[in-house]
């Protein structure tokens, strides 16, 4: 285990086993449409790469990076698009893929964007839901496990852009970015 680690919360086991879940879910309900599938970058990375993979049915991806943290563990509360999607969404079913949802912040701007860009349905599938530090209400349709308020990295994760390779989810020690 990676030595800033305090406590590993989901093994790359658990996560497979959760991701294979979600995927049969989505490709039973996504059969036939065609999806635009979403991934936010950078956080969605690997949970994106093992959702596809778990989705046998015909779709298609795409990828955007919104970013609202920049360097530090709380969110700045902005959320700029850093880069956009290369495809139209209007009369697309648009699954969203996202690593975390933390505050809301980062969705809810998002979903409102792709309404306004006319989707004809739009879905959020996430693997890590952080309820208790929710701002703004966003229905999140597919959640691989609910977690207390604790900073998470790992499996795409990152605290200043370290520990996204990280193949599980773990707790990082205080002590790594207190005093920063
Ligand atoms: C993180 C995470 C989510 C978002 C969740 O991304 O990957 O996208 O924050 O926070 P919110 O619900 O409070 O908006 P970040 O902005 O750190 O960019 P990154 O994915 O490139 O690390
Ligand atoms: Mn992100
Ligand atoms: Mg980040």
């Amino acid at each position: 285990m990676n030595n800033d680690i305090d406590k590993i919360l989901y093994s790359s086991a658990d996560i497979q086993a959760e991701v294979k879940r979600l995927g049969q879910q989505l490709a039973a309900d996504y059969q036939g449409k065609n999806p635009l599938v979403i991934c936010i970058l950078k956080g969605a990375i690997l949970f994106m790469a093992d959702i596809v993979r778990n989705m046998d049915i015909p779709l298609e991806m795409d990828f955007m990076d919104i970013s609202s943290y920049g360097a530090g563990t709380i969110s700045t509360g902005e959320v700029r698009i850093l880069k956009d999607l290369d495809s139209s969404v209007k009369d697309r079913d648009v699954l969203i893929v996202e690593d975390i949802v933390d505050t809301g912040r980062t969705l809810k701007a998002l979903s409102d964007l792709l309404k306004q860009r006319e989707a004809n349905s739009i879905k959020i599938c996430t693997l890590l839901d952080k309820p208790e530090r929710r701002v703004e209400g966003v229905d999140v349709d597919y959640v691989g496990f609910q977690i207390p308020d604790e900073f998470v990295v790992g499996y795409g994760m990152d605290y200043a852009g370290h520990y996204r390779n990280l193949p599980y989810v773990g707790i990082l020690k205080r002590e790594v970015y207190e005093n920063n």
